[in-house]
């Protein structure tokens, strides 16, 4: 098969990663890729949100299957484009990429399908969302109701503070035309996965992400500074009541009402001590749980993708090992306001040879002279597996001291 993975970070280098070592390969396409991507794909310098391009891009490759990393792309009618063009495509169509793209739908579809979530106000404007606030009071949950890159939310303390963050996020412009208010939920939170195919879904397990840029979870938030899996918590009876009670009702609630959700479903979870309840849902992979799933599959991750195309889950089943794996994400000084770019970065290869590790890069790129620089937030992805949660963060961190950037920093904390 030829696949075109669509993206540029630590997410589709490890789906690159997991798609290059399957026997049923014959090309791997990566769109536009980055330097860690170069060595297992050729590189296609179309843009992830160029649509046309893309399908252009995949029709002259003779695409089999398109993987997307990223929501951009699906919100803006990837998968739409391509079955137009008769190619098929692992990820949700704009409708469906809905559950992402817009909360106060997710929000209706949890209603519609009784899936357990927090209380909520979907609000037109800020001033409904100042009423809702002062009608719930603190603490509250006050969301940008569109796609806002993860700045979008804001979990207030007090009633002042809520009603400033609607102020601030108003300035995020039109994904901030709309709010939802919601109740404040307390827990740990889990990132479960599952792969579907619009009708079936198969469970790709959970993962926990370090959300906040400093240890011990403090400072803004980030796309992600680290995750690891197992989750102890994730008990084979939790992960059977997440895909009966949230997975399946979603995926059936989406075909009812005509759009069908096909690809990575990503369910943000706080595990309450009511059960567990939905925070959101994504319509893609997480970054960086999929570094740290991936390196646990066993099987083949090419066919089940296939399979998800063609409505064919329901006869799939996916092994795993009972390892574990840590990834420590190594950013660039100045992550998340302002991340410096350009810093070389040496080491990897001595890194990489370490017992379990795999080093997926995010943000990089190659200066003049071909050297490795940080050209992003996220730069690089430490990624290692062991036999438990304990060796898997050893061996990560013992591939980070082995990575020469002294600009770049990380979370000394991650699977703690
Ligand atoms: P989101 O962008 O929806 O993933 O939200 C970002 C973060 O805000 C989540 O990871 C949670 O930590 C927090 N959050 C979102 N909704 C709630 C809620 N209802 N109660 C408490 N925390 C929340
Ligand atoms: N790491 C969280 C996300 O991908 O949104």
């Amino acid at each position: 098969m030829r696949v075109l993975v669509v993206g540029s970070g630590g997410r589709e280098h490890a789906l690159c990663w997991a798609l290059a070592a399957s026997p049923l390969l014959t090309a791997l396409v990566c769109a536009p890729g980055n330097p860690g991507i170069a060595a297992l794909a050729t590189c296609a310098p179309v843009a992830a949100t160029d649509i046309a391009g893309l399908v252009a891009l995949a029709r002259a490759e003779r695409i089999d299957l398109v993987v997307p990393g990223p929501e951009a792309p699906l919100a803006a009618g990837l998968a739409d484009a391509l079955a137009a063009a008769g190619i098929p495509c692992c990820g949700p169509t704009a409708a469906a990429a809905r559950l992402e793209s817009s909360k106060s739908f997710t929000k209706e579809i949890a209603a519609a399908a009784a899936i357990p979530t927090a209380a909520w106000d979907a609000c037109a404007d800020a001033e409904a969302a100042r009423a809702a606030i002062r009608r719930r009071g603190a603490p509250v949950v006050v969301k940008a109701d569109g796609l806002a890159a993860g700045k979008g939310v804001v979990v207030a303390a007090t009633e002042a503070e809520a009603l400033e963050a609607v102020d601030s996020l108003s300035e995020l412009g039109p994904a901030a035309a709309r709010f939802v208010i919601e109740e404040c939920l307390t827990g740990p939170e889990l990132s479960f996965f599952a792969l579907c195919d619009g009708t079936n879904a198969i469970p790709l397990g959970g993962a926990r992400d370090h959300k906040r840029v400093g240890e011990g979870d403090r400072g803004p938030n980030t796309g992600g500074m680290g995750a690891f899996a197992p989750v102890p918590a994730l008990t084979p009876a939790l992960e059977a009541e997440i895909m009966a009670r949230v997975i399946r009702p979603a995926l059936a609630e989406m075909a009812a009402r005509g759009c069908p959700f096909r690809g990575f479903l990503f369910a943000g979870l706080m595990l309450t001590d009511a059960g567990p309840q939905l925070i959101e849902f994504n319509a893609r992979f997480g970054d960086p749980e999929c570094q740290t799933l991936l390196p646990l599959l066993r099987s083949d991750l090419l066919p089940a993708l296939a399979a998800a195309c063609d409505g064919a889950l329901d006869r799939f089943d996916l092994r795993w090992t009972a390892e574990a794996a840590v990834t420590v994400v190594l950013a660039a000084r100045g992550y998340p306001e302002a991340p410096a770019r350009g810093s070389l970065i040496r080491g990897l290869d001595a890194a990489a040879a370490l017992p379990g590790v795999l080093l997926f890069h995010a943000g990089t790129a190659r200066d003049a002279a071909g050297a490795l620089i940080a050209a992003g937030g996220r730069v690089l992805n430490v990624t290692a597996t062991g036999a438990d949660l304990t060796e898997a963060r050893a061996r990560a961190y013992a591939a980070v001291a082995a990575i020469d950037w002294p600009e770049g920093f990380c979370r000394r904390d991650i699977g703690g």
